[in-house]
């Protein structure tokens, strides 16, 4: 019996010990990795493989009992650890808890994963007035980046890693006919908007925002945010709910959906230029244009009462 127990118990050290589970950790230090919309499609596929690299996980969704299933089943797949935060992103107020709970109780952030997002046939009105999609597409990350600046700045102060802010835009930000509707994105419980159209108008935010904050970050004083690489991207035609309820199931498998995971955990994503937009497409012209960019800015400010001004 006790020799029995004894074999089982050297089989699992040996288990352990097997190189295939060890080579990720062994040959780079975890980091830690927040993803937002992280239950469902490319969040959920980005944390899988962030998670077998061995890193830490900072996971976001508003399904508490999705979430909790899957940060265990994060942590078996091999990262350092894994926790689960909850928060309906259609609500200002929610996005200021939820940087509250995560800046409690997390040290540093090496890289925030603005993945979240929505496309709504008939998209309705957020918490506070505003068309759906644009509150939870740029909005809610605008907030949310604002309030986690400080934990970026921290894994900053470590100069072999490159700390990154990755935001989620799409190929749709190209199509996009901004300004036009510039005033319809800032209108609280103004007309419906077409969805297509809004989702479209959602993504140039995430684009455009990028820039921004990018420009913003190099000019600050505090040497820690100036490392900060601000970076966006297309994650590919991916068949995920959303696409499905939008444009169908035209895209390519999740398992292939490797564009948010190259910009935000490896070298290319360290190596590419802050404020650049990455993969399907090219970024649309309006990012070339600072009144803009500063006008769109101000009213975010504005909308979210939250202030970059003091970077
Ligand atoms: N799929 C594509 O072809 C494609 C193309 C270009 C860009 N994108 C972008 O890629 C990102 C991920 O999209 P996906 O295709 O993976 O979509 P998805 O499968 O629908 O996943 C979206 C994630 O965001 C969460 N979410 C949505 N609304 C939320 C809210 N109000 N509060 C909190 N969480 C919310 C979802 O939570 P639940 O799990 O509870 O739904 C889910 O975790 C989005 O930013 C999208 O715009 C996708
Ligand atoms: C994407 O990642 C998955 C899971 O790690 C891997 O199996 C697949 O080969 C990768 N696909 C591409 C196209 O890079």
């Amino acid at each position: 019996m006790s020799i029995i127990f004894l074999l089982l118990t050297s089989l699992v050290g040996i288990f352990s010990l097997m190189p295939g589970r060890c080579t990720s950790l062994a040959t780079q230090t975890p980091r830690t990795f927040l993803i937002t919309g992280a239950t469902d499609g490319i969040g959920r596929h980005t944390a899988e493989k962030i998670a077998s690299d061995g890193h830490h996980l900072v996971l976001h969704g508003r399904r508490p009992d999705v979430g909790a299933s899957l940060a265990s089943s994060l942590a078996s797949r091999g990262a350092a650890s894994a926790r689960y935060y909850d928060a309906d992103l259609s609500d200002l107020r929610e996005v200021e808890r939820l940087s509250r709970e995560i800046a409690s109780s997390t040290e540093r952030l090496d890289v925030l994963i603005n993945n979240a997002g929505v496309f709504d046939p008939d998209p309705p009105h957020s918490a506070q007035g505003y068309d759906a999609s644009w509150h939870v597409n740029v909005m809610a990350p605008f907030l949310l980046t604002r309030r986690l600046l400080p934990l970026l700045a921290s894994a900053s102060e470590e100069r072999s890693w490159t700390p990154r802010i990755i935001t989620t835009s799409s190929i749709s930000q190209s199509w996009s006919l901004w300004p036009d509707r510039f005033p319809a994105l800032f209108d609280r419980n103004g007309p419906a908007r077409s969805g297509h159209g809004a989702y479209s108008d959602s993504k140039l935010g995430d684009y455009l925002f990028t820039v921004r904050l990018a420009e913003i970050l190099e000019n600050s004083n505090d040497e820690r945010l100036r490392r900060i690489k601000c970076l966006t991207m297309d994650p590919g035609t991916v068949n995920t709910k959303m696409l499905r309820a939008g444009w169908g199931a035209c895209g390519i498998p999740l398992i292939r959906a490797n564009n948010t995971y190259k910009l935000a955990a490896t070298e290319y994503g360290a190596n590419a230029e802050s404020g650049s937009y990455h993969f399907g497409g090219s970024g649309s012209q309006d990012a070339k244009d600072s009144k803009k960019l500063k006008m769109l800015w101000e009213k975010l400010e504005e909308c979210t009462g939250c202030s970059y001004s003091d970077i």
